[in-house]
């Protein structure tokens, strides 16, 4: 449509020439490239079974926002806060304008805008007080946690996920108004992954240290996402089509990072930074081979490697990660305040996650240059259909 408008005198020149007019003209200078179709107008389905932003191809931005919910809020007004967010979210996600939106021309770029619900301990209490897994608490403790409670718990977890930052901003701001006048905010953790484009679609994320982050992971769309992600057996009724999600918020040591050479990085994790491929292999997503060892005898995966302390032969102990870089300004003289807004869908928190925690917390070389600053355990309810709200089932 709109590309004609861009197009200079070498454009019609080339007309001339299609039509078999004319001698062919010295090069000409390269014309401005064709404007291409932006990509901001596409969009996510917010409607269905299960909730939009788990099985979604990560976008390039996300904020985590947790709010603790005022004491006076209780089962009614807590139905009333989820449909004022369902609403809004429906709509900001298909490019339409929330409700009372302050800014409407900044809905109108989605940017494949997702918004996932969860629901911390505090919030299912107040509505259905016998209904929690048993999962949702927090962690346990582990001996690398230097946990702060500015990054930790929360009663309404918000992920708020678009490839364009703009898009993420206005769609927290609308939210985040909504709920003023239930609760307050607890924290917001700003994530990011390269620029859209900037990568073939698909390509695996790259975390600060430079690893190639998220090789080993469950594909949406599976029946092995199903099992890990989806199938929560054991989990109460208001929960199917649901799951859980850990985040973690782990501050990398990059000033100590720097001072490990090429190949101590490598086997800290067992992968090689170039590519991601294993030490055993060539190829990013070649199948480690843990038992290989070198010409002295010992294993070129060391045992202290973090994909060998993660690994597991049991496939009911595994997991979905769908991370996000941090990193804040660096103020003054301090350190980069830089890590891993690590997120992890699983059906069953404590069955799936917290064994390969404790496996990483007994022994990963890893933990020389990584801590946990924060943690906290979110209920993923199901979707709702149009009508619906998110989180309904829990009021039956
Ligand atoms: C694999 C980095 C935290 C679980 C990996 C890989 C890297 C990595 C580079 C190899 C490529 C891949 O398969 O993704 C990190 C960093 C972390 C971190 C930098 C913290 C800042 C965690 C945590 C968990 C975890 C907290 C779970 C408790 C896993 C799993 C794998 C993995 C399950 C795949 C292992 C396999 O090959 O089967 N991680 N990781 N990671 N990580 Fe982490």
């Amino acid at each position: 449509g709109g590309a004609a408008a861009g197009l200079g005198a070498s454009a019609l020149v080339g007309a001339d020439l299609l039509a078999g007019r004319g001698e062919p003209p010295a090069p000409a200078p390269s014309p401005a490239p064709a404007p291409e179709e932006p990509d901001g107008g596409e969009t996510v389905p917010f409607h269905g079974p299960h909730q939009a932003g788990v099985e979604t191809p990560p976008q390039a931005h996300a904020n985590f926002v947790a709010f603790d919910l005022a004491a006076d809020v209780d089962r009614e007004r807590t139905r009333r806060l989820l449909t004022l967010l369902t609403d809004d979210v429906a709509k900001l996600s298909q490019g339409d304008a929330a409700l009372a939106d302050s800014e409407p021309e900044l809905a109108y770029v989605p940017a494949r805008l997702t918004v996932t619900f969860g629901f911390g301990p505090g919030l299912v209490e107040r509505v259905a007080p016998d209904a929690a897994p048993s999962w949702l608490r927090p962690l346990p403790e582990f001996a690398v946690d230097r946990l702060r409670d500015e990054w930790s718990d929360g009663d309404l977890l918000l992920q708020v996920c678009a490839d364009d930052p703009l898009t993420v901003a206005h769609a927290t701001r609308m939210l985040t108004k909504d709920v003023r006048a239930f609760g307050a905010v607890r924290w917001v953790q700003a994530g990011f992954r390269r620029a859209r484009g900037s990568e073939a679609a698909g390509t695996t994320m790259r975390n600060l240290m430079g690893q190639v982050d998220g090789t080993v992971n469950t594909a949406p769309g599976t029946d092995d996402f199903e099992r890990i992600v989806w199938d929560g057996g054991g989990n109460p009724d208001w929960l199917r089509g649901g799951t859980s999600l850990v985040i973690r918020r782990i501050a990398m040591d990059l000033d100590k990072w720097d001072r490990l050479d090429r190949s101590g990085r490598e086997e800290s994790v067992g992968r090689r930074l170039a590519d991601g491929a294993p030490l055993t292999g060539s190829r990013e997503h070649d199948e480690p081979d843990f038992d290989a060892v070198t010409p002295l005898g010992f294993p070129v995966i060391a045992e202290f490697a973090h994909i060998r302390r993660a690994r597991t032969d049991d496939p009911a102990e595994r997991i979905f990660r769908r991370a996000y870089n941090y990193d804040l300004p660096v103020t003054g003289s301090e350190g980069q305040d830089a890590g891993l807004v690590f997120a992890s869908f699983q059906a069953d928190v404590d069955r799936q996650f917290v064994p390969i925690q404790k496996r990483l917390d007994e022994l990963d070389l890893l933990n020389e240059w990584i801590s946990p600053i924060g943690s906290a355990v979110f209920a993923i309810p199901p979707g709702c259909e149009e009508g619906g709200f998110v989180g309904e089932t829990l009021f039956d």
